[in-house]
């Protein structure tokens, strides 16, 4: 099984990905990591360098042309489910799980940690709030489509495998 784990930058995708993975014993892939390994820079750098538009074009190239092992929990960028079909390409070819946490949760935990993200580099406080409610008023749609919607408050990689167990 292709498990696909979305929702907004800060949710604990990559963290509990790696943790569920361990857990059931499927492969652990972090599509972030794989799009930067590919062009060799980081994400900040190639926003940097070619802009949002390109990196959006890539990041679904790199969603729909990786090979995945049969059982895999791939871990997706925060944007990725918003653009192009690629909301509707990882229901059909696998289910995906939507991590749910509130914009100031969220904004507690972006606070640090900002550098690696190109769209909250100059963001503090009120206006990483704001930014935060504001973006993901916009995702929401894309996000809600998920197979299954969990709240990501003090969630665990244990609850998220009884989660997919009862699904
Ligand atoms: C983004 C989220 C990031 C990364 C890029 C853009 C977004 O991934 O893909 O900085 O648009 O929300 P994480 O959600 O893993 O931080």
């Amino acid at each position: 099984m292709k498990i696909f784990l979305i929702g907004f930058m800060g949710s604990g995708k990559t963290t509990l990905g790696r943790k569920l993975a361990s857990r059931l014993g499927y492969e652990f892939i972090d599509l972030d990591h794989k799009l930067e390994q590919q062009v060799e820079l980081s994400i900040a750098e190639y926003f940097q360098i070619f802009g949002e538009d390109a990196f959006r074009k890539l990041e679904s190239e790199v969603l729909k042309k990786t090979l995945y092992p049969d059982n895999a929990i791939i871990s997706t960028g925060g944007g990725l489910p918003c653009y192009f079909d690629n909301m509707g390409w990882m229901k059909a070819n696998g289910k995906s799980i939507y991590i749910k946490l509130s914009p100031k949760t969220l904004a507690d935990r972006l606070e640090t940690g900002k550098e690696e993200r190109p769209l909250l580099q100059d963001k503090h406080g009120d206006a990483l709030v704001d930014f935060i409610e504001q973006k993901l008023g916009e995702r929401e749609k894309f996000y809600s489509q998920a197979s299954i919607i969990v709240d990501g408050l003090s969630l665990t990689a244990e609850k998220l495998e009884q989660v997919i167990g009862e699904y």
